[in-house]
């Protein structure tokens, strides 16, 4: 295939076909047969068909899980058993399977262990994963616990923990509340928001309606239409227009205006009441028991979508170095602050305790009575005499009289 494509399409199939043999490996089941498809980045794909129509087939032959009977299949440009593209690919089989005895955290953290992540990411990752699918409360709870719904969420936290480019969802919304489903094609389109590809299948054409750029229908392992969701939906021969509430009178005028300019066929303009969508109603219902802290052991509502996953930067191993040897610098400065400090308060302290001993010794030296200071001046005198007694025997053995 030419270099280009390679970038452009995430998924290549030419001629496509998975037949299953039986075990004396005679057809049994001509599972896909004959697909071409193009899946762009950035793009909702959606596969539809009615039981066993081949969707779940070919969403594993592009997973590498099933290698096909014939055609050529590349996801990112390479064979999908190549394992450079696993980590890239993110999945939520038809059933989730959960190790039942694991609690929420430790499936998440198993998961990502299993794609290399280090402890520090996984922890992240599994806390924001369970926060932005309504199962932080349930974060220690072992999944054979869980509700389907549940379960299904916890399965498509797990099918994100490695940040993948592409996510295969195998009927993603299946078993879910209709809060649930909301979030899920929420965060669908999020993704699809930060370039990355979505391939759903799913019964529920609602969901696919809301989320899908594009569909195939599948019927038989074959394409029977495709195309661009808004081109496929817009009825081209009809216009709606949607105006606050008209009165009768109104009514009457705009159909005559109508037929002034020539519309025919006036039985055929409809002005009714747009009906309320049922999904918008319920969720607001639910909103209320929210609000009203009314307690549930079920699903909580949903937070928010993981940075990592928003596509916010992560900081490379270059600026993680950065900022801990920026770290290392601030603490080497604040220790150094706190040394400088310490030997201030020392010295100013020392002082201290100099001027204390200086005034103890003050308060300690005694005032001398009468008595002590004229023994004292006494002492001096009987001193001095002494002395001055002698210097003169000194003086008069040196004059050296003759006796
Ligand atoms: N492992 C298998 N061995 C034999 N036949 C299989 C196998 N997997 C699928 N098939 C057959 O291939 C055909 C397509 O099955 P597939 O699961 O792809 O359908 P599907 O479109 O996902 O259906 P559903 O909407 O029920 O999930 C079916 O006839 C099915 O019986
Ligand atoms: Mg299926």
């Amino acid at each position: 295939m030419a270099e280009e494509s390679k970038e452009e399409f995430v998924v290549e199939a030419v001629g496509l076909t998975k037949i299953f043999k039986d075990f004396w490996n005679r057809p049994k089941a001509r599972a896909v047969n004959g697909l071409d498809l193009k899946i762009r980045k950035g793009e909702v794909f959606g596969l539809l068909g009615p039981n066993g129509s081949g969707k779940s087939t070919t969403m594993k032959m592009i997973l590498g899980l099933l290698f096909p009977t014939r055609g050529e299949l590349k996801v990112f440009g390479q064979e999908p058993q190549n394992v450079s593209i696993k980590s890239r690919i993110g999945y939520l089989p038809e059933e989730t399977y959960l190790y039942k005895y694991l609690t929420a955290f430790e499936t998440l953290d198993f998961y990502g262990a299993l794609f290399g992540l280090d402890a520090t990411q996984r922890r992240e990752r599994s806390s924001q994963l369970l926060e932005m699918v309504g199962l932080a409360h349930a974060v220690d709870r072992p999944v054979g616990e869980f509700s389907k719904g549940m379960a299904r969420r916890i399965g498509l936290a797990q099918a994100l923990v490695n940040d993948p480019d592409l996510v295969i969802l195998d009927e993603p919304t299946s078993g879910l509340d209709p809060i649930g489903c909301r979030e899920v094609k929420d965060v669908i389109r999020l993704l699809a928001s930060r370039g990355k590809t979505i391939i759903l299948c799913s019964h529920l054409l609602a969901d696919v309606q809301d989320v899908c750029d594009r569909v195939v229908v599948l019927y038989g392992g074959q394409i029977r239409a495709q195309g661009l969701l808004s081109d496929i939906l817009r009825e081209e021969d009809k216009t709606q227009i949607v105006t606050p509430r008209l009165s009768a009178e109104t009514v009457a005028e705009l159909k005559n205006f109508l037929a002034a300019h020539g519309v025919k066929d006036l039985d055929k303009v409809a002005v009714d009441n747009p009906g309320r969508d049922l999904e918008d109603y319920f969720l607001e219902v639910v909103r209320q028991a929210t609000e009203q802290k009314v307690s549930t052991a079920g699903a909580h509502a949903p937070g928010a979508m993981p940075e990592y996953l928003q596509g916010k930067t992560v900081p490379t191993g270059q600026e993680l170095l950065q900022s801990l040897k920026g770290d290392a610098e601030a603490e080497k400065r604040k220790a150094e602050a706190a040394k400088a400090e310490a030997q201030l308060r020392a010295a100013a302290e020392a002082k201290e305790a100099e001027k204390r001993k200086a005034l103890e010794d003050l308060k300690g030296a005694a005032k001398p009575s009468d008595a002590e200071v004229k023994a004292a001046v006494e002492k001096a005198q009987t001193e001095a005499e002494a002395k001055a007694r002698e210097e003169l025997n000194k003086k008069l053995a040196g004059l050296n009289f003759k006796k």
